[in-house]
């Protein structure tokens, strides 16, 4: 069966979206783990912020590239977002940590995420199914969900 235009446009924009975290990766502050992590994460109208993770010899205050990107795009405006490719420096594809699902979680649940490393290999996930119980303040007090959630 062949793919229709609209599968192809998509299968070629998960690889350039995968290309740009695997660019972010190579930018990763990580002197204390050497574990290096790049994000591309892309919003609602196309426009893809990168991140990458930036350590710090205080280790907690270090950030996970996810939320770099996160902040990026949050910074220039947008708030819809349609998809997460993470690209990492170890043999398998790690999935973002649950600090980083909160953040993402603020603006959807829809979100679909890849993962992926040097070599091939990847996993997918959509956010609902990482953070299926994610906190809301408006769910958890009744107030009226803020603009986030429009
Ligand atoms: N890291 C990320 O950047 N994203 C994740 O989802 C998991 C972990 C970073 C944090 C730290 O710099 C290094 O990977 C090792 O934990």
């Amino acid at each position: 069966m062949s793919e229709t235009n609209s599968e192809k446009r998509r299968a070629s924009s998960w690889d350039v979206l995968a290309g740009q975290a695997t660019a972010a990766m190579r930018g990763a502050y990580a002197p204390y783990s050497r574990f290096l992590v790049g994000a591309a994460l892309e919003a609602a109208d196309g426009r893809v912020f990168v991140g990458c993770n930036v350590e710090n010899a205080s280790y907690p205050v270090g950030m996970c590239a996810e939320r770099v990107a996160l902040g990026h795009a949050v910074a220039s405006g947008a708030r819809r977002f349609a998809r997460l490719v993470v690209a990492s420096s170890g043999t398998k594809p790690a999935s973002p940590c649950g600090m980083c699902r909160q953040a993402l979680a603020e603006f959807g649940v829809g979100l679909e995420v890849l993962s992926v490393v040097e070599g091939g290999a990847s996993d997918s996930w959509s956010l609902g199914e990482l953070l299926p119980a994610n906190f809301r303040l408006d769910a958890a007090t009744g107030s009226t969900a803020p603009e986030a959630d429009a």
